[in-house]
């Protein structure tokens, strides 16, 4: 298939970009047939864009202090994504709040990870809060975008052990070597076909995920 011919893909940072390069990876590999066709910061100073430079990548970055209002800021994102015809729009760390200006245009094809087992821990401060709850085990979900901030249907959950001696920086590089599995896996089921949300709740080749997404185990694909 030529690049013309790929789904696009956008990819929304705001910092390091790990799972940025783990797409990166997975396309270069063949393990999505996707182009990524817009990578997009709000944080100039972001690593990730660095990243997505070196892989040749168009990136925007995109300031949200230069906006004086969440909706303005939001429409300018949804421009460029328009420019570029993403077809999903993948937040990777993008520590913003959407607004129904993006979110809208885009339900549906608008994927989040979040680094904890949701329900469980919305928010910052995830690894430390399954610290200070003394968890046993900790994760991350792959969850559509709705405006429920981090309470979109989860789609593709990963656990990881919690270890005695975890900090919060162990605890989140164990995190992040799983969301770098899970993500582009779950992009994979969506650019398939067989991902889709309808209306609350995520479906995967028609049935319905359960309320926490679907456990991660080695043998899906
Ligand atoms: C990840 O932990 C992700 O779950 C959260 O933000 C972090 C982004 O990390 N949403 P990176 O920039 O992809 O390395």
């Amino acid at each position: 298939m030529s690049l013309q011919e790929l789904p696009r893909l956008a990819i929304l940072i705001s910092g390091r970009g790990s799972n940025l390069q783990a797409f990166v990876d997975a396309c270069t590999s063949g393990e999505l047939a996707a182009h990524i066709c817009l990578v997009i910061s709000n944080n100039p100073t972001a690593a990730g864009l660095q990243c997505a430079a070196l892989a040749g990548l168009v990136t925007r970055c995109i300031d949200h202090r230069d906006y004086s209002a969440r909706e303005e800021f939001d429409r300018a994102l949804v421009h460029e994504l328009h420019s570029h015809a993403a077809d999903l729009v993948v937040l990777a760390g993008f520590m913003r709040i959407l607004t129904p200006v993006l979110i809208e245009p885009f339900i549906g094809r608008l994927l989040n990870i979040h680094p904890s087992l949701l329900p469980r821990y919305p928010g910052l401060h995830t690894h430390q809060r399954a610290l200070d709850a003394g968890d046993v085990e900790a994760g991350a979900t792959v969850h559509f975008v709705t405006p429920q901030l981090d309470g979109g249907p989860p789609v593709l959950q990963a656990s990881v052990p919690v270890m005695p001696d975890d900090n919060p920086d162990t605890l989140a590089a164990r995190v992040a070597a799983v969301e770098h599995i899970i993500y582009p896996l779950a992009v994979r089921w969506y650019l398939q076909g067989r991902l889709q949300l309808d209306g609350e709740r995520a479906t995967l080749d028609g049935k319905l995920i359960p309320a926490t997404g679907i456990r991660y185990t080695p043998d899906l694909r």
